[in-house]
């Protein structure tokens, strides 16, 4: 479990100047900022927010992020810790964890406790508070499925709002947060809904498969987590041995008549039928069939096992794995008539 708000006692925390983010973010990339600190509890955030003297950026586990060189921000690294049980009933639990928490920390928590519900979203980097910002997903399970509310921090009047489940505006990778409230707000701590006995979740990707190679019969929340564990071992690159922020793109929402043209052209396509007749396309299925798996310039690449994934492979640069990606996005437009959008937020001025 981590540690339960270490130093949420210190009051005055020091601002570091020209402070080098490389560590903090999951690419590796390397990137200064203008003005650092990190804040551990709600007045810390205040004085944070108070004494900064350029715009504010909230850094929290820096895994779905782009950071040029120069980042002239002062950045406000969120360690709200702990996790804390709420309310017990028969069925549920709800539970409250703070908004640096590392997500897959907070996962590993609700498995060992016996509660399911995260499971389906074991090694997603990144943080509990950043987990609603992009509506986190993975496996047929995203984040709004046990989402209760949240408690947030405005940025302007630092007023303290809790936000409900409506007020959250889920959508796929997306949320409240990231359009109308967007930089408005500072997520303090997320309240989820967890269950002692679970409807699990096994019918995306090869779940079931791993379950039957293992001979799992009945599986239980642990079997699914480590069979999620596994899968994404298997396919996504660690950060900690190569530097990405996961899925580069969001998968394209297509019409079906352009699914159905396409489908004739390229029998292989996979499509998942979504909501107004709209089919949602693998984006990593387009990038791969175009031959870019595997493919460097320098040392920005594409993953060798997932084409959604871009990689560095030790020195690049924001520009350089952004020049990547546009070429990617305009070879996708070229040959599928799909124009690829952007899923990691990409920081700075590099267009
Ligand atoms: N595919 C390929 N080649 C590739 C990659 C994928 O042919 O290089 C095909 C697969 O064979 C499969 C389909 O594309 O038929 C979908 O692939 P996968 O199941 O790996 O999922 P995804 O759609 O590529 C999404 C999420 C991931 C999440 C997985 C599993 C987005 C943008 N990405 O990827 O999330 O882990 O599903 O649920 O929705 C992330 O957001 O950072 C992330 C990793």
């Amino acid at each position: 479990m981590p540690p339960d708000s270490w130093d949420s006692n210190i009051s005055s925390m020091p601002i570091d100047t020209n402070y080098s983010l490389v560590a903090l973010n999951t690419f590796g990339v390397r990137s200064t900022c203008a003005a650092y600190t990190s804040f551990a509890n709600e007045d810390q955030l205040r004085e944070g927010l108070e004494q900064a003297e350029r715009p504010v950026f909230i850094l929290g586990g820096g895994s779905n992020i782009l950071l040029p060189d120069f980042l002239d921000n002062t950045v406000l690294h969120n360690r709200i810790m702990g996790i804390r049980i709420l309310s017990t009933h028969p069925e549920t639990v709800t539970v409250r964890a703070g908004g640096g928490v590392l997500w897959h920390d907070l996962v590993t928590w609700a498995v060992d406790q016996g509660l399911g519900g995260l499971e389906n979203l074991a090694l997603i980097p990144g943080t509990a508070g950043a987990a609603p910002i992009q509506n986190i997903g993975a496996y047929g399970v995203e984040l709004t499925d046990r989402f209760v509310q949240l408690t947030a921090m405005n940025r302007a009047s630092q007023a303290i709002r809790i936000f409900d489940h409506a007020e959250c505006a889920f959508g796929y990778r997306d949320s409240f947060f990231k359009g109308e409230g967007r930089d408005q707000w500072v997520i303090l701590d997320v309240d989820l809904r967890l269950s002692r006995n679970p409807e699990l979740q096994l019918d995306y990707g090869a779940i079931r498969d791993v379950l039957r190679d293992r001979q799992v019969g009945q599986p239980g929340i642990r079997d699914v987590f480590d069979a999620v564990v596994a899968i994404r071992q298997s396919k996504l690159p660690d950060p900690a041995e190569i530097g990405n922020a996961g899925s580069f793109f969001k998968n394209p929402v297509i019409a079906e008549l352009a699914f159905r043209n396409l489908k004739d052209r390229y029998p292989g396509l996979p499509g998942y039928p979504g909501e107004d007749g709209m089919v949602k396309v693998p984006a990593g299925w387009l990038i791969d069939q175009a031959g870019w798996k595997g493919v460097r310039r320098g040392d920005a690449g594409v993953h060798d096992r997932q084409a959604l994934v871009l990689v560095n492979h030790g020195q690049a640069t924001a520009q350089e794995i952004r020049g990547l990606a546009r070429e990617i996005m305009a070879d996708i437009h070229d040959r599928f008539g799909i124009d690829l959008e952007q899923e990691v937020n990409i920081l700075g001025n590099l267009d």
